[in-house]
């Protein structure tokens, strides 16, 4: 028996090292061919990733679950064309015209936990937004094709003008377009995917839109993108550590991905969980408790089996807490260790890239060059069907000069 496994084994030993060969040979031999057989399979053929966050402070626990996660899953998946992951400066400039060093500052942190949470510039493209003028240039044409009322309608918009105190007359200009601008870094790259948190997919709606108004007037360029919202129902909108709707930090309520374990143990001790849980043996709800909305957006039955072997999964944990004589503590201190055991290695990472920073921006120059080829590209299209590439537009000028002659 086992030794017809090591005859099989070696069977296959050999079929690899034939194949290695054929391979290597077919390599020298075929190399466009098989360079680009490589870069479009059928299964991804024009799948292009695009996503981005605005630098306005250190990534947290919102950013990871709703859609960092995922983009290194899906970089290391490598079934796409391009990826890009951008630092959407000029966004964060709308509501912060006032206040650039700020943004100025977090560029280098976000780059950090971009790198940190494993994004590789080797596999996808890191670029700034601002230093891609390209993206300014479309957006001034994709304004025309929006109204005014489109844009007020959009429920990501409403929600931020309330936030920031921006009801009545004191709207940024800058501010009330920036879905359009949006648009503009989604279709410059011709995206087809991105990756975001459900409080995108408005932005996402008025891209479309735009994409169908584009081609159909001009020429069929633009491409309408699909949103990729995360898996995890609970990791759409993750809750802040006070139990608030959404985490973020002007409401202070973060974990960062940066913070050190004792910053995470400090927060999520003092994490809101259930009022009506006073005493260890009162049944305890955990709905609109943030520490099981956390477990159900972050732990996994692997980490019950190293982490709190008494409970197989979730649900059992669930019910003990329901039924009453589990205490918040215990779930506290297992969240905790479910937390630290995957921001670890990042801040491991981090500290490794903070010792070369100007190779950081090194990182993000190289790949604001490569990002800035295929906007250039692009534009070339869109000024072409919009008819408006005058100097290169050689019928044009011949066709001028005949009905001048005449
Ligand atoms: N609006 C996004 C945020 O608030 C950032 C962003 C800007 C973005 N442009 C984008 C996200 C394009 C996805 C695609 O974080």
């Amino acid at each position: 028996m086992s030794a017809k496994i090591h005859i099989i084994y070696q069977k296959a030993t050999l079929l690899t090292l034939f194949f290695t060969i054929i391979m290597q040979i077919s390599r020298i031999y075929f190399v466009p061919l098989h360079a680009n057989s490589k870069i479009k399979t059928k299964k991804h053929m024009g799948k292009v990733i695009l996503t981005g966050d605005r630098p306005t402070g250190k990534l947290h626990l919102g950013h990871y679950v709703g859609s960092l996660r995922r983009r290194v899953q899906l970089q290391n998946q490598g079934d796409f064309d391009r990826m890009f992951v951008f630092m959407a400066d000029v966004q964060a400039l709308t509501d912060n015209a006032d206040n650039p060093e700020k943004i100025r500052q977090n560029i280098i942190e976000v780059a950090l936990d971009y790198l940190a949470a494993g994004l590789d510039p080797a596999k996808c493209t890191l670029f700034i937004q601002s230093q891609i003028p390209e993206l300014a240039e479309l957006t001034t044409y994709l304004m025309n094709l929006v109204s005014v009322s489109r844009v007020q309608r959009n429920p990501t918009v409403k929600t931020e003008v309330k936030m920031r105190g921006f009801e009545g007359e004191s709207i940024p200009l800058g501010f009330f377009c920036y879905p359009v601008s949006q648009a503009a870094d989604i279709t410059l790259f011709k995206a087809t995917t991105v990756p975001a948190g459900e409080d995108q997919e408005p932005m996402l709606e008025v891209t479309r839109e735009l994409v169908r108004r584009f081609n159909q007037i001009y020429a069929p360029v633009l491409v309408e993108p699909n949103i990729m919202l995360p898996e995890n129902l609970t990791a759409r909108r993750l809750p802040g550590t006070d139990g608030k709707e959404k985490m973020s930090k002007s409401l202070g309520n973060c974990i960062y991905l940066s913070d050190t374990a004792e910053d995470v143990w400090q927060k999520v001790r003092s994490m809101y969980t259930d009022p009506e849980h006073v005493n260890l043996n009162d049944p305890g709800h955990v709905e609109g408790n943030a520490v099981f909305t956390y477990l159900d957006a972050f732990s996994t039955d692997e980490d019950f089996k190293n982490f709190l072997p008494e409970y197989q999964n979730l649900d059992e944990l669930k019910d003990h807490y329901r039924r009453g004589g589990l205490g918040d503590m215990k779930c506290k201190k297992f969240l905790n260790q479910v937390i630290n055991q995957f921001l670890e290695p990042m801040r491991q990472r981090r500290a490794e890239f903070e010792k070369d920073i100007p190779e950081i921006y090194n990182i993000l120059k190289k790949g604001t060059e490569q990002a800035r080829e295929v906007g250039a590209q692009t534009m070339d299209e869109v000024r072409k069907a919009m008819r408006i590439d005058y100097f290169n537009d050689a019928e044009l000028i011949r066709q001028q000069a005949e009905r001048f002659a005449k």
